[in-house]
């Protein structure tokens, strides 16, 4: 029998329709089936401010909104996030799911928007310091096909508005983070059945928890 750690940090990635609020009911399950406590959250959100910030950012609007200024509210929202809701839970032994994380401002706000890395690490380490998740799992997929599954569901918001190529941009973004970080990030092919990708998600967190429990 497995030694069930306390507080880990899970996050879901991935680009618009790759399945990740499926991942999550997957991931909980798992969860339950261990009987690990987890609380289940999203980004850009999570807390009333933050949904309030993800209100502003999602909105589609006539105003060009700054890439810089789109940074800065996501880690805003974060900054809050992690501070009155994923820290203060992690500590008290509970584990964390979000839907994204910071991943997710590498690969829209840099890979896609275009803006410095750099800049964006720097963010990162002002709000989070050296804190990172436990275990990234990764839904891949070709573009199209994730915006044809997003868009069969519902409006499209400020980002599925988005051009093709900013989508491609994103995903590649994605898949070097993923080449970078192979013990945290795991990829998923999120092109497969709903069945054959609850399989490789299963899997995966069962070979991770094998490793740290
Ligand atoms: N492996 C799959 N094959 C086919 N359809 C799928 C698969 N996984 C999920 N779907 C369907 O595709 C749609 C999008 O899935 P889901 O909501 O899980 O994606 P998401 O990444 O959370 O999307 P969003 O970016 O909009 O939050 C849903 O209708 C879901 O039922
Ligand atoms: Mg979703």
């Amino acid at each position: 029998m497995t030694n069930i750690p306390a507080g880990r940090f899970i996050t879901v990635e991935g680009t618009e329709g790759a399945g990740k609020s499926t991942c999550i009911q997957h991931v909980e399950r798992w969860a339950t089936s261990r009987s690990i406590s987890m609380l289940c959250t999203r980004e850009p959100g999570g807390t009333p401010l933050a949904e309030q910030i993800r209100d502003i950012l999602l909105e589609t609007r006539t105003e060009n909104v700054d890439s810089l200024a789109e940074l800065l509210l996501v880690f805003a929202a974060r900054a809050q996030h992690l501070n009155t809701l994923i820290r203060p839970n992690l500590e008290a032994g509970k584990w964390v799911l979000s839907d994204r994380f910071t991943d997710a401002t590498y690969a829209y706000q840099g890979s896609g928007r275009g803006l410095n890395i750099q800049q964006i690490s720097q963010l990162e380490g002002l709000v989070q310091g050296s804190f990172q998740p436990d275990l990234t799992l990764l839904l891949d997929l070709p573009v199209e096909l994730g915006l044809e599954r997003a868009r069969q569901r519902s409006q499209p918001d400020r980002f599925e508005l988005e051009q093709e190529m900013f989508f491609e941009k994103v995903r590649s973004g994605y898949r070097e983070r993923a080449a970078a970080q192979p013990d945290r990030i795991k990829i998923v092919d999120a092109s497969k059945s709903p069945e054959q990708v609850s399989q490789q998600v299963l899997d995966i967190l069962d070979q991770w928890l094998a490793g740290i429990g």
